[in-house]
């Protein structure tokens, strides 16, 4: 299977991720987290597109693109988390690959800064937490891999600003152009984890 998980920043696509990806044995591909992978390591590629993430703008589509194709081409069962989040890159993507389902997770911008504002990630797994929602055992540790949790640096109240600018900008289109395929599957993601995680579950299960 070849899913594809859209939604606004904060609504809960790396959260929906780790579980459909363990449910239905798919790779995980979020462009997000390889980035920050490359951020931490210190490469030259990360250097490069720090400057875009701390400014909560998206990375130069050829970047991004470029290593989610390498990835995909070589695998047929995966979710892409965030990833086209242009009608630029939709369109790259189709070029080489076969969508079966595109998850859109709706969640107001409200609701979606409370959460980001209160999320902890894992700075070794990458798993995120909320302070309140979804808390670590041990305050500051996480859960899976005892790696130390941080707050991310696009958390800032003015950079998640800008990320929604631009996911309204750009990524809107997306639910359109996936409508009109006939690919796209909403789901209402204001609920707790778990009431998410079964519309998502059955939503992939109808396919
Ligand atoms: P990325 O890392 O993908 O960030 P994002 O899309 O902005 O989304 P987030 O990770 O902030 O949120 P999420 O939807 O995964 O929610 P989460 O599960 O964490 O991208 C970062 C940057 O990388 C971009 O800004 C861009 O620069 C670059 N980039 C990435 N892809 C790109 C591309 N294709 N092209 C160009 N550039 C690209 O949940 C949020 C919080 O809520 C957590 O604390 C969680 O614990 C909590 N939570 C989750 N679900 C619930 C629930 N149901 N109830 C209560 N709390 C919940």
């Amino acid at each position: 299977m070849k899913l594809i998980l859209i939604g606004p920043p904060g609504s809960g696509k790396g959260t929906v991720s780790e579980r459909l990806t363990k449910d239905f044995k798919l790779m995980h591909i979020s462009p997000g987290e390889l980035l920050r992978e490359e951020i931490t390591k210190g490469t030259s590629l990360g250097t490069e597109v720090k400057q875009y993430m701390d400014r909560g703008e998206l990375v130069p589509c050829c970047i991004v693109s470029e290593i989610v194709h390498l990835i995909t081409l070589n695998h047929d069962n995966f979710l892409l988390d965030g990833y086209p989040r242009t009608l630029e890159q939709a369109n790259l993507l189709e070029k080489t690959t076969e969508i079966d389902l595109v998850l859109s997770l709706d969640l107001s911008e409200e609701t979606a800064v409370e959460r980001i504002s209160g999320r902890l990630t894992c700075e070794k797994c990458g798993f995120s937490y909320h302070l309140e929602y979804i808390p670590p055992k041990n305050a500051g540790i996480c859960d899976q891999c005892s790696g130390k949790l941080i707050q991310r640096a696009d958390q800032k109240p003015e950079i998640v600003k800008e990320r929604f600018r631009v996911y309204k900008e750009q990524s809107l289109p997306l639910i359109n152009h996936y409508q009109k395929k006939g690919l796209l599957r909403s789901i209402d993601a204001s609920g707790t984890p778990p009431e998410v995680y079964a519309l998502a579950k059955q939503a992939v299960e109808k396919d």
